[in-house]
């Protein structure tokens, strides 16, 4: 379903009730009982996911007084996307995060009939008050540009980009009186991401235009009048909307003192019908973004360079203004595909956020190319490690774990050998025949893959069971691996973050056992380590 008639079918759904807020809850709440016969537990330990109810994108990520912030699309009244408003957590490792309440909500226009949804947008701090929004000059003062989504009648009529500030650290937040300041007069306008341009003392917005598959930036020196600058697309991947842009400076890790811009757009993905995001490697100037003959080669015509290869990383942003110390940008995205996110089998919470990562550009034989890993703090949540070394498999499998908890690290390093096909089954329950539940990562023919047909309730969409496939080669014969399992989320980080395949999966049990294999030839396991993670919960 294309984008826009989604979001109208879901406005339909949301609107059941018009009397009262609370009767929309209580269908939801219905909804979700249906939904809690769920046998096992499938909220994320060390992943973040909302205390309760829907959530998408994240937004507005920053560091700011001392805390890093993550906003998130929320429906605060049911487990369906609805009731836009921007969700609130706080945290100081970007792992451990603190639940507060909703910070901006959807709210009724001063016509009384008109709604606005608070939909994605990004959080500067006002250094200085040149917005003048900011009492007192105060030196923390968050605004928040975010998109206003009007709906009259349940029926969408406009998408603008309107401001909102806190003097409290983004507990409470107030609209500015003059919204919106950046208005099109369409309903095609969105996800506004602002970030403060140091070389020429401004704010850059890159916005969206989806159905012209444009990004527009846009400069202003207040944050209230905007100038529109350059438009970059139709490029790559225009197979759907594009949602969520944003462009970052990104070092490039073997070439030191070397960046690229490189423009994040949420957007295709390289299997039909389904949504991921694409990046352009190029250059800036504060104006313009052009693609650079460096930008890697697309893997296929007409798809752009996907920066993660399962169907389950979408709307992901980098965080403002982020510590000293912190060198290259970081990105967490929400973890869900639109093609069924409504769908999954979760109760009390719907959607999750991925894990931050850190992104760098590495020079390699083939190009430019984005690695991403997770962010060096994540290896404080491992527990005792298990290892082995030097494992050689010729056509079989080998157990390595019979039962374990489905939270955990896994680092493998493979040299593929004679093997036609080598690899792990997670999450693996059944008596080794043809009806096992298990989720298998294989490497076969230069190509690592993640196939969830088998990986437990995979009914609940057409859409769902599927095989995921990235291209690529061994370093130095090896195949290295690093996969974070969290119950009901999936992530395999290869060779050293050149490829990411991002998955939900559904095990009908919480505990699995981890076999290896290979087939048709000898393999060898150089190394492999488990660890148990530890939960970062509130
Ligand atoms: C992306 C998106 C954005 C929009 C938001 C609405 O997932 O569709 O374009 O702002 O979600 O919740």
């Amino acid at each position: 379903m294309q984008r826009k008639n989604l979001v109208i079918a879901l406005l339909a759904f949301i609107s059941i009730s018009q009397t009262a807020c609370n009767q929309s809850a209580k269908t939801e709440s219905s909804a979700q009982t249906s939904l809690s016969g769920d046998s096992i537990d499938y909220r994320p330990q060390y992943h973040f996911s909302a205390p309760k109810g829907w959530i998408n994108d994240p937004n507005g990520l920053i560091y700011a007084n001392g805390q890093y912030h993550l906003f998130y699309q929320h429906n605060p009244f049911g487990n369906v996307w609805g009731h836009m408003s921007w969700g609130h957590a706080v945290s100081a490792d970007l792992l451990h995060w603190e639940d507060l309440p909703v910070a901006i909500p959807e709210f009724t226009n001063a016509d009384s009939v008109s709604k606005t949804g608070i939909f994605s947008g990004s959080t500067v701090v006002d250094k200085g008050n040149k917005s003048g929004l900011c009492p007192d000059g105060t030196g923390d003062c968050m605004v928040s540009i975010y998109t206003g989504n009007v709906t009259k009648s349940d029926v969408q009529t406009n998408q603008y980009q309107n401001l909102a500030y806190s003097t409290d650290k983004g507990r409470t937040w107030t609209q500015y009186a003059k919204n919106p300041v950046l208005d099109l007069q369409t309903k095609e306008f969105r996800d506004p991401n602002v970030f403060w341009y140091e070389p020429q003392q401004k704010w850059l917005m890159a916005v969206i235009k989806p159905t012209d598959h444009q990004v527009a930036f846009y400069d202003s020196k207040n944050l209230k009048d905007w100038k529109l600058l350059s438009l970059f697309g139709p490029q790559g991947d225009t197979t759907r909307v594009w949602e969520c842009p944003s462009i970052v400076q990104v070092p490039i890790e073997n070439e030191p003192g070397k960046s690229k811009w490189v423009v994040f757009v949420s957007a295709g993905h390289p299997q039909k019908n389904y949504l991921g995001m694409q990046y352009f490697v190029g250059n800036f100037d504060g104006k313009t973004f052009t693609l650079d003959n460096e930008n890697p080669k697309p893997i296929a015509p007409a798809v752009s360079n996907p920066v993660d290869w399962g169907k389950d990383y979408y709307a992901a942003i980098p965080f403002n203004d982020l510590p000293g110390t912190q060198k290259n940008p970081v990105m967490i995205g929400w973890l869900n595909d639109w093609e069924y996110a409504n769908k999954i089998p979760t109760a009390t919470f719907r959607g999750a956020m991925s894990l931050p990562r850190q992104i760098a550009l590495r020079r390699t034989p083939d190009g430019l190319v984005l690695v991403q890993t997770p962010i060096a703090g994540v290896a404080s949540l491992r527990g005792t490690k298990k290892e082995q070394q030097n494992l050689t498999l010729t056509s079989q499998s080998q157990t390595l774990e019979k039962s374990l908890d489905n939270v955990y690290e896994l680092e493998v390093e493979i040299s593929p050998g004679t093997a036609k096909t080598v690899g792990i089954r997670l999450a693996k329950n059944g008596s080794d025949g043809p009806g096992d539940e298990e989720t298998i990562i294989r490497y076969v023919n230069g190509k690592l893959e993640l196939d969830r047909r088998k990986s437990g309730n995979v009914a609940f969409s057409d859409r769902f069971p599927s095989v995921e496939t990235a291209p690529l080669k061994p370093q130095n014969n090896l195949v290295k691996l690093r996969i974070f399992v969290d119950r009901s989320v999936v992530t395999v980080f290869a060779n050293d973050g050149e490829r990411v395949i991002t998955d939900y999966i559904f095990p009908t049990k919480a505990t699995g056992a981890i076999d290896l294999f290979a087939e048709g030839g000898t393999a060898e396991f150089k190394k492999i380590t488990i660890w148990p993670m530890k939960s970062t919960r509130p």
